[in-house]
């Protein structure tokens, strides 16, 4: 297990990480959208109501307290392997100037654990060819093919 470098903070995901930069991050992702205070809180609200599902968690850049790093587990329940949990990460993004710190390497570890904590028998992710060789260095094998259906 890597360790955060020093003046780094992981923790749960906050309702006032909206003020500290939580959405601007997962730009570097895909289009977020401008949400208002309200419509962040809708979302936040609903994932604590069903926290036994969704774990966000997020690292912190302490001296300027701002969200520079965050990811998800969803915890899937099935009734293959007996009722058994999945873990689905999703949603990984490290702020382009904080890259290649081992930031992205500890959000994972962390959601790993999570998963193995909750009981879940397997974790899996989908992601683009490019960063097949991130994920390989975080413990992960390439397994069959990512098939998408846009509405
Ligand atoms: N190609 C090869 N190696 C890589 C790459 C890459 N694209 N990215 C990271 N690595 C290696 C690093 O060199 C390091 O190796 P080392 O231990 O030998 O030094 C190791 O992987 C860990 O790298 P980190 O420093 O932890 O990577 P970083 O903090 O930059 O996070 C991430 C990687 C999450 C891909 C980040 O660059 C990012 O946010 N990119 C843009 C958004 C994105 O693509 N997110 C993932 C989407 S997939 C999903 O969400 C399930």
């Amino acid at each position: 297990q890597s360790l955060l470098p020093p003046g780094y903070t992981l923790r749960a995901l906050r309702s006032n990480d909206y003020e500290r930069g939580f959405l601007k991050v997962l730009e570097v992702l895909t289009e977020v959208g401008n949400h208002s205070r309200q419509e962040f809180d809708e979302q936040f609200n609903y994932l604590k109501k069903h926290n036994h599902q969704y774990h966000t968690i997020t690292i912190t850049e302490d001296a300027k307290n701002q969200v520079v790093a965050v990811g998800t587990i969803l915890v899937e329940r099935k009734f293959v392997h007996k009722n058994g949990l999945v873990g689905h990460i999703e949603d990984i993004a490290v702020n382009g100037n904080q890259q290649g710190k081992k930031l992205g390497l500890r959000i994972i570890q962390a959601l790993k654990y999570i998963g193995a904590k909750r009981g879940c028998y397997k974790v899996i992710l989908d992601c683009s060819e490019k960063n097949v060789p991130f994920y390989q260095k975080c413990g992960f094998t390439q397994k069959e093919v990512e098939m998408a259906w846009y509405v």
